[in-house]
Order: C-alpha cells, then structure tokens, then sequence
C-alpha cells in the first residue's frame, strides 16, 4: 500500500498509515491470532467497476489469495481457512459457476507446489457432492496428499461449503453413530464438525463492504472477532492482513466472563 493508502475498519474509522505497516511492526505490538478465516469477498464489483466481465475479477483473486496466505506465514499465523465458493454459490449464473469450478482446479495446479515449498498444508472444508466435477475433486485430492505432512501453516480452503450444511453433517453423523439424545453435547458436535483437530478462529476477516457471515462457520466462529473491510479481494494485500491484526490486538476477549 502507499502512504496514501487507507485502511478503513468496520466503524468506517479512516485511519491513515504514515508508511504500510510491516509483519515486524505487528509482531512487536502483540500476540497474532492462531487462525484467521477470510470472507473473499467483491470479486464481482472488482471486474464491474472495470468494465470487464465478473470472471476477472475471480481471476484477480489469486493474486490476493497468495499475498494473503504469505502475509500470514510471515506473521506465523499456523491456520487460515478462505471462503473460496459456497453451497449458496450454486445459485449463481451456470457460466459463472463452470468458471469457477474451473479456476479453482486450475488455482491449485499452478499454486500447490509453490505452497508446498513454502510447508503449507493444504485442506477442504465442504461438500463433496455430486456437483463438484470430478476433476476438481481429483485435483483436491492431490493437493492434500502433496502437502499432507507440512504443519508451518494449515491452509483450508472452504469450497462448496456452508456452515448450515457442516452441522447437518455433524447431526447426521451424530444419528449414524447411535448417540443417545443424553450424550449429545458441544464436545459430541465438535468432534463431528469437518476439522476437529481445528481450533476455531480467532479472527474473522471480511472483505468488500458487507457485514454479513454468509453461511461461513458458524458453529466455529461463536467467539471470534470480526473485521471488515471495504477493500474488494482482488485489491486485498498483505498489509490489509497486517491491519486487521492490528485492530485484532487491541480487542478484549471475554468469552462472556469479566476482566
Ligand atoms: C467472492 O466475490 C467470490 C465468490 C463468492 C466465489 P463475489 O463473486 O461474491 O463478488 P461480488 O460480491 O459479487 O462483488
Ligand atoms: C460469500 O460471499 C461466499 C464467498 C466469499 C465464497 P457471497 O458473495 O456469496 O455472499 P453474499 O451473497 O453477498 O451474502
Ligand atoms: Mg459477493
């Protein structure tokens, strides 16, 4: 970012930052979250805004999906899970919805071994139903197994999925395990939930001006901060990581206690 650069925060506070913050900087002002989540969010009105079709602005997200996940290995944030395609996103035009299925199969040929290299684990959180084509299915599959045995940072791509559907899974499991109805509590639910090995995220980072979750983790995210962003993702760097760590700093957690 230059110095004319701002970052604006969910209170549409401007702040104005003499020269773009650095990981060093975030790191010297405090502890870093263990597991950020991002909503990649505005692709769409990035291509609009330019005149180009909606599938630039996806294509333009790959660029701010690699410089985030970057921005976090240089703070040392060991888990990331990114919002890539909803069970919502169904609903979408079938064009878009073909690119997308595309781009993302294509994302992970051109980008897992670099990710590799850097010792990020790769993962899926979602459905792997029947309208996920194969390929993408296949080309998931080999990704996990590339990066299986990294543990720098656990990168969880949330694809096809939807926090409504992640707990209807877990019920189903619940079902089909046989737990009677006096041993169903959060711990049964938990372990049931995609990742269990996960620890729930400590920050959650939205883009492109909603203030929404949209479906996004919702039994995980029962406590974690929220901070939201106008920047649309494919205008979404590292230091806007770096911003709302900072911002993430300076919250008090309470867990419904006192302090
Ligand atoms: C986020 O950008 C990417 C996906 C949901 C797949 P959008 O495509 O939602 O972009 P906007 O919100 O329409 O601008
Ligand atoms: C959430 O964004 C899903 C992803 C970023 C993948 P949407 O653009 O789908 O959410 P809404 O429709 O604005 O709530
Ligand atoms: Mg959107």
């Amino acid at each position: 970012m230059s110095t004319t650069d701002r970052v604006q925060d969910h209170g549409g506070e401007t702040r104005h930052h003499e020269a773009p913050l650095r990981a060093s900087d975030v790191l010297a002002s405090g502890s870093v979250p263990v597991h950020v989540a991002c909503v990649m969010d505005g692709n769409g009105r990035w291509a609009s805004a330019r005149g180009l079709p909606r599938t630039e602005g996806h294509a333009a997200g790959e660029a701010a999906l690699l410089d985030a996940v970057e921005g976090g290995l240089e703070l040392g944030i060991r888990w990331m899970t990114m919002f890539a395609f909803s069970t919502e996103n169904w609903r979408r035009p079938a064009d878009e919805v073909r690119y997308l299925m595309g781009f993302n199969e294509s994302l992970l040929a051109r980008r897992r071994d670099e990710l590799n290299e850097k010792g990020v684990r790769i993962r899926f959180a979602g459905r792997r139903d029947w309208r996920v084509p194969r390929r993408v299915l296949r080309r998931m599959d080999e990704s996990i197994a590339l990066t299986q045995h990294n543990r720098r940072m656990t990168l969880t791509m949330a694809f096809n999925y939807g926090g409504r559907a992640e707990i209807v899974d877990a019920v189903r499991r619940l079902v089909e395990d046989g737990v009677p109805a006096s041993k169903v509590d959060e711990k049964a639910i938990r372990s049931r939930l995609y990742f269990p090995d996960q620890p729930d995220p400590d920050l959650v980072v939205r883009t492109s001006g909603e203030y929404r979750i949209s479906n996004f983790l919702l039994w995980e995210l029962a406590y974690s901060e929220l901070f939201f962003a106008d920047v649309l993702w494919p205008d979404f760097r590292r230091e806007h990581l770096f911003a709302a760590v900072r911002e993430y700093q300076r919250r008090q957690r309470r867990y419904g206690g006192v302090t």
